[in-house]
């Protein structure tokens, strides 16, 4: 329990955190992969080269001391990074590090500003919210350990099969070695594939893009430019290699409380994948889905065989394909982007939909911001990254 007085030193410094977060969390990551290498392998260098990981890091550490008084108004924020953290297999003996690196990083971005009393407070702060992430990330690892076909830790796969989806996304089918059951899944959950590329250990999510209760994972890759594990898998994992994964996680899940609740899907590119999970899963229920998806051209438009199947064998299933650079022999439904008009007309008159979406940034910001303009409810509209969280609405 934090004092008032540690409360009231907390929130003194959140103006010069509104100024300096971005530098303290860059200065902080820095620091922490000089002095401790051997937890690099858990973050991904793009999402540090592009600031995406030091800004979501940054606006966390903001919140935190922001809502420090009333942490509730936080419970919103915390399970995505509980999930994330579970699914890259952050550990307790992690937080230490990460304390000690912040709190440097604090001293050395506000210089006279961060007295021995803001660093202690700070100090205070941190593991309190430490702790809590600790419990919570426990609770995750100790349910999936309980599950039947759940493990802990790392578990070894094979790959069983290779489908080529498009030219960019190639399907791989992973299947225990160890010859067990697999833990079921929510449709929109990933694994985390940690893999061995060139003397380098590396963590990679990867959206489980088949329904559950398959005797197998499969998870679809795009081939990214000079993107290490994708191009590693597509050149290197053929049937037989084996990968390891920790286990699925993640947030971003359909909800299937309201059964007959009209279900749009709206993915671009290769986002394609968690929301193929949730179309095999849901397909058969009779629920109303209308299932958008943007691509540039035919060519990288991947599932579309499969998902013109499911539109014929269920008549509840209506999909929409819109390219924007389409090829001369191409027959999509719709050319250019995903708009507002376009949106509106997928949408029940009464607005009462669950849209889930996923795809390039400025697509996803188009969405949301369509969607709110169209008068969908903020909790309606569900979204991953494949990355950081980022806004997705001007501040
Ligand atoms: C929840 C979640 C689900 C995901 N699901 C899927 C999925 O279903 N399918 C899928 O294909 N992907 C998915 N991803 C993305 C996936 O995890 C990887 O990020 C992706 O495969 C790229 O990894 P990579 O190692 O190939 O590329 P990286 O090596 O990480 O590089 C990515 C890009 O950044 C550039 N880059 C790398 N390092 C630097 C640097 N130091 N400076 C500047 N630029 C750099 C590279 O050139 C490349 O263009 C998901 C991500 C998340 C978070
Ligand atoms: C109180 C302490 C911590 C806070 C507030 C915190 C916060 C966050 C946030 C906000 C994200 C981004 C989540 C997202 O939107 O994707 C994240 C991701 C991550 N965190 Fe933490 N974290 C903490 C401790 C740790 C520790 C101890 C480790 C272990 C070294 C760690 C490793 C990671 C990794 C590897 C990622 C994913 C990074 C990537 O995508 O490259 N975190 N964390």
């Amino acid at each position: 329990m934090l004092s008032a007085h540690t409360i009231s030193v907390v929130q003194a410094t959140v103006p010069a955190l509104q100024q300096h977060g971005e530098a303290i969390t860059r200065h902080f990551y820095r620091l922490m992969f000089e002095q401790h290498p051997e937890v690099k392998a858990f973050f991904n260098e793009a999402h540090q080269a592009s600031g995406t990981q030091a800004r979501a890091l940054a606006h966390a550490v903001m919140a935190y001391a922001q809502h420090i008084e009333h942490l509730d108004a936080l419970a919103g924020a915390l399970p995505r990074i509980v999930q994330k953290h579970a699914a890259l297999g952050i550990q307790p003996e992690h937080y230490p590090i990460v304390g000690k690196c912040l709190l440097q990083a604090i001293r050395e971005v506000l210089g006279d500003a961060a007295t021995d009393e803001v660093i202690d407070a700070w100090g205070q702060a941190y593991q309190s919210l430490a702790d809590l992430l600790i419990a919570a990330e426990e609770e995750v690892y100790a349910t999936h350990a309980a599950l039947p076909g759940g493990w802990r830790g790392e578990r070894t796969f094979r790959v069983a099969r290779r489908q080529v989806e498009s030219e960019l996304i190639t399907s791989f089918y992973l299947e225990p070695v160890d010859g067990g059951a697999l833990q079921i899944f929510q449709p929109g959950q990933y694994l985390t594939l940690v893999l061995q590329v060139e003397g380098r250990s590396l963590r990679r999510n990867y959206s489980l893009s088949d329904a559950p209760s398959r005797p197998w994972y499969r998870i679809s890759v795009k081939r990214e430019a000079r993107g290490v594990a994708s191009n590693w898998l597509h050149d290197h994992a053929t049937v037989g290699t084996t990968v390891n994964a920790l286990p699925p996680c993640g947030d971003f899940v359909l909800d299937t409380t309201k059964t007959q609740r009209p279900l749009l899907l709206v993915t671009g590119g290769v986002g394609i994948t968690p929301a193929i999970s949730m179309l095999e899963s849901v397909a058969s229920s009779g629920r109303p889905i209308r299932f958008v998806h943007a691509a540039r051209h035919g060519g990288v438009h991947a599932f579309r065989s499969r998902v013109d199947e499911l539109t014929r064998t269920h008549p509840n299933v209506q999909a929409l394909y819109v390219y924007d650079q389409p090829r001369p022999d191409d027959r999509p439904h719709a050319t250019g982007v995903v708009d507002t008009d376009l949106l509106a007309a997928q949408l029940p008159a009464d607005r009462d939909v669950d849209l889930y979406f996923l795809g390039p940034k400025p697509f996803m910001q188009q969405v949301y911001t369509s969607g709110l303009a169209l008068g969908i409810t903020p909790d309606r509209l569900r979204y991953e990254f494949f990355g950081p969280l980022e806004p997705l609405q001007a501040a």
